[in-house]
């Protein structure tokens, strides 16, 4: 059911590799919510072709941008801009890569330079957006930014690696950087900590399977799917949230207010 949450709101989405990514979902929501939109994408990503399928459900055009590249950024919010005839109401970053998981580097042994561009793509990539943002000043008062993270920020998921580094990191860069855009001109940046979600970047983790199933029976409304993460990220993108900034925000289905449930506890006892 569609409500016309972002009638008038234009907005750039990161991330969507394929029809399982969050920020496909969220594209997809935020079409049926009547927003204009502009995708992007690794250039590397791009040349899978998936996009071009969502480009076309959408009606948007997909330019490329390595989002580790303040060049590339730039010529994304000035083509955006140009592309809309005007400013950026809401942007969604749904990015995240951890070459020492992708390597099989365990936490203890992990590569510092591997590690550096993992911090580099999943995390500081939220300050590059948003500071190019600042300098061409792309975003509409009131504008909302969110970024999409996981619990492994605040509590240990040993096979989450390094990302549970590069999340925290997220977490306060939305942080200090709401604090600085919130002041300057009302916009907004939280970030959203989504259950486990089979997609490409989710499967990576080891023994993700297990780690999903467990999720799921230590949460009362059980794991969140991404179409109900894309439903989340609409209501934060319109104006129904206009005072929520700065904040890290659990869609888990209760799962990190949870000690043990009683599925879990039965589970033991077998
Ligand atoms: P996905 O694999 O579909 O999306 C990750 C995206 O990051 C891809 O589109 C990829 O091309 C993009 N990316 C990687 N390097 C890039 C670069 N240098 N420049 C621009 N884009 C780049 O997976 P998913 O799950 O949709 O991930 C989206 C976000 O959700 C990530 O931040 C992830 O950590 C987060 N998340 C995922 C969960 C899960 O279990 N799947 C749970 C909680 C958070």
């Amino acid at each position: 059911m569609a409500y016309n949450l972002l009638k008038g709101k234009k907005g750039i989405i990161f991330g969507a590799l394929d029809e399982k990514s969050i920020a496909w979902r969220t594209a997809l929501r935020c079409h049926e919510e009547s927003a204009q939109l502009v995708l992007t994408n690794a250039p590397v990503a791009l040349r899978m072709g998936e996009i071009n399928k969502l480009a076309e459900e959408v009606k948007a055009p997909v330019i490329g941008a390595d989002v580790t590249s303040m060049e590339d950024l730039k010529k994304l919010f000035e083509e955006s801009m140009k592309h809309f005839g005007g400013g950026i109401d809401f942007v969604l970053h749904s990015i995240g890569m951890s070459l020492n998981v992708r390597k099989g580097k365990s936490y203890t042994e992990i590569d510092y330079e591997w590690n550096k561009k993992t911090l580099d793509i999943s995390a500081m990539s939220l300050h590059r957006v948003l500071r190019t943002a600042w300098d061409m000043d792309a975003l509409n008062e009131g504008a909302s930014v969110v970024a999409l993270t996981y619990i492994a920020a605040q509590r240990v998921f040993p096979d989450y690696n390094e990302m549970a580094d590069a999340k925290a990191l997220l977490e306060s860069v939305a942080r200090s950087f709401g604090y600085n855009y919130g002041m300057k001109k009302k916009v907004r940046v939280n970030t959203v900590s989504q259950s486990p979600t089979r997609t490409t970047a989710g499967s990576g983790v080891k023994g993700f399977d297990g780690f999903i199933t467990y999720a799921e029976k230590m949460s009362p409304l059980g794991n969140a799917s991404a179409d109900e993460c894309a439903d989340y990220c609409v209501t934060l993108f319109s104006d129904l949230t206009k005072m929520v900034t700065m904040q890290n925000l659990f869609h888990d289905g209760g799962f990190s207010s949870i000690g043990v449930t009683e599925a879990v506890i039965n589970q033991m006892e077998k």
